[in-house]
């Protein structure tokens, strides 16, 4: 596992997207997961300017969403396709076609799971994954406790990840209660994985993820024992100031 603090923000928004596009050149077919929540979205804004400039190719990379609240159509305002797409899929241009969704609003959510893992499978895995920290520990909605093994599934969440969500559409009430996650087995096994931490509120669980014991308490402490994982913090979520 590789640390890299930067000392703020917009420091590792530059760096996570210098980062990306090494790796897109290196593979410009490469699978890749993407997260949502806040974090990434300076990289993803960083990579959005850059893709003319540095003439990226992204018109053979294959997405995979990250997680999904049960029951969302995926053009409701909620639906984190929805986010994934405005943030990453359309200003990297990434066409409809190399996009693999995890099905929150199908009607056998279990089988939407099922189709993911099938479909992740047919590509050899993620080739490259973008993570954020939960508050908790999370990667995706692999909620506390998650063993390294768990498969692509639906979960309940947790009401810490209820109140974290809450600030992304105004209320407690406005969070579904479950969502489909891709399973920690698929994360893990990534050929190469960047893990995006920022603000002081992540310290603690940021130790706890790369420093302390591996256990399905911190998902992400897992991360310790994947094959190639970077983790990038700025200085207030390593130093908690
Ligand atoms: C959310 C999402 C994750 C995200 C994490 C951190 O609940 N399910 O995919 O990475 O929590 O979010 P943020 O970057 O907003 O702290």
């Amino acid at each position: 596992m590789e640390l890299i603090i930067v000392d703020d923000y917009e420091s590792l928004s530059r760096a996570a997207a210098d980062w990306l596009v090494e790796a897109i050149r290196e593979q410009p077919e490469a699978a890749i997961v993407a997260a949502t929540g806040a974090t990434p979205m300076g990289m993803y804004i960083e990579l959005a300017q850059r893709r003319f400039r540095d003439r990226i190719d992204t018109s053979q990379l294959r997405v995979f969403q990250l997680d999904a609240y049960l029951g969302l159509a995926p053009d409701d305002p909620r639906a984190l396709f929805r986010w994934t797409r405005r943030s990453f899929i359309q200003p990297l241009g990434i066409t409809q076609a190399n996009v693999v969704r995890l099905a929150g609003d199908a009607p056998d959510p279990w089988e939407a799971c099922r189709a993911y893992d099938a479909a992740a499978r047919e590509v050899g895995g993620f080739d490259i994954s973008i993570l954020g920290l939960g508050p908790n520990g999370h990667l995706g909605f692999n909620e506390p406790p998650s063993p390294p093994d768990a498969p692509t599934r639906v979960v309940d969440l947790t009401p810490e990840s209820i109140v974290s969500n809450a600030c992304y559409w105004g209320s407690e009430e406005q969070v579904p209660r479950q969502a489909l996650t891709c399973g920690m087995d698929l994360l893990l096994a990534a050929r190469r994985t960047l893990l995006l931490v920022s603000g002081a509120h992540k310290h603690q669980i940021l130790h706890r993820a790369v420093e302390g014991p591996q256990t399905p308490e911190v998902p992400a402490s897992y991360l310790q024992l994947a094959s190639t994982v970077t983790v990038l913090a700025d200085r207030a979520a390593w130093q908690g100031m």
